[in-house]
């Protein structure tokens, strides 16, 4: 049985991972975890002053540590959305939890981050162009790390949390 087993969110930005792992931990009594803000604990930097003042590569480096770091049992844990490119380190995360994959299309994607000024990668003059070309780098990936798959497109964040906990508990 599953059930102290770690949930772990992946997905591309905006797909609703810190909103329904937030959730979800607070239902099933989990702890909760995110790691951009474990990466800023352990920097002493936000996310976009890592990328801007020390570079992409600083980041990895950083998400790579934390990643190594998390918890097997207890906790939701919600994944940056380029974790994926991490490969050793996803190999450890699948091992130690249930890998959760939250799909959005682009225009949920787009929708969810209008106004967000936070993704320095996706900080561009066009950022629906940057998000389906990093979406079609990064999907099968998050494909090819998931145990479970569930389609946020015509979901809110309550739906997504319920369905995530379907499939845990029958996990
Ligand atoms: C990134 C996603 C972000 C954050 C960083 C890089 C990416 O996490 O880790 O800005 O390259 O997709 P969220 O998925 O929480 O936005």
């Amino acid at each position: 049985m599953a059930y102290k087993r770690s949930i772990v969110l992946i997905g591309f930005s905006g797909s609703g991972k810190t909103r329904a792992g937030y959730l979800l931990a607070k239902n099933i009594g989990f702890c909760f975890l995110d790691t951009d803000l474990e990466i800023e604990k352990l920097t002493g930097a936000s996310v976009s002053d890592i990328f801007h003042v020390h570079g992409e590569e600083f980041f990895r480096q950083a998400e790579r540590k934390v990643m190594n770091g998390l918890p097997a049992s207890g906790c939701v844990v919600a994944l940056g959305g380029s974790a994926v490119l991490n490969a050793a380190e996803m190999e450890t995360v699948k091992r130690n939890g249930l890998v959760v994959y939250l799909a959005a299309g682009a225009e949920k994607i787009r929708a969810n981050l209008s106004g967000d000024t936070t993704r320095p990668l996706l900080d561009k003059p066009d950022k629906y162009e940057a998000v389906i070309r990093l979406l079609a780098i990064r999907a099968p990936l998050y494909e090819q790390y998931a145990d479970v798959r569930i389609d946020t497109d015509h979901l809110d964040i309550p739906e997504t949390v319920r369905e995530i906990e379907k499939k845990w508990r029958s996990a």
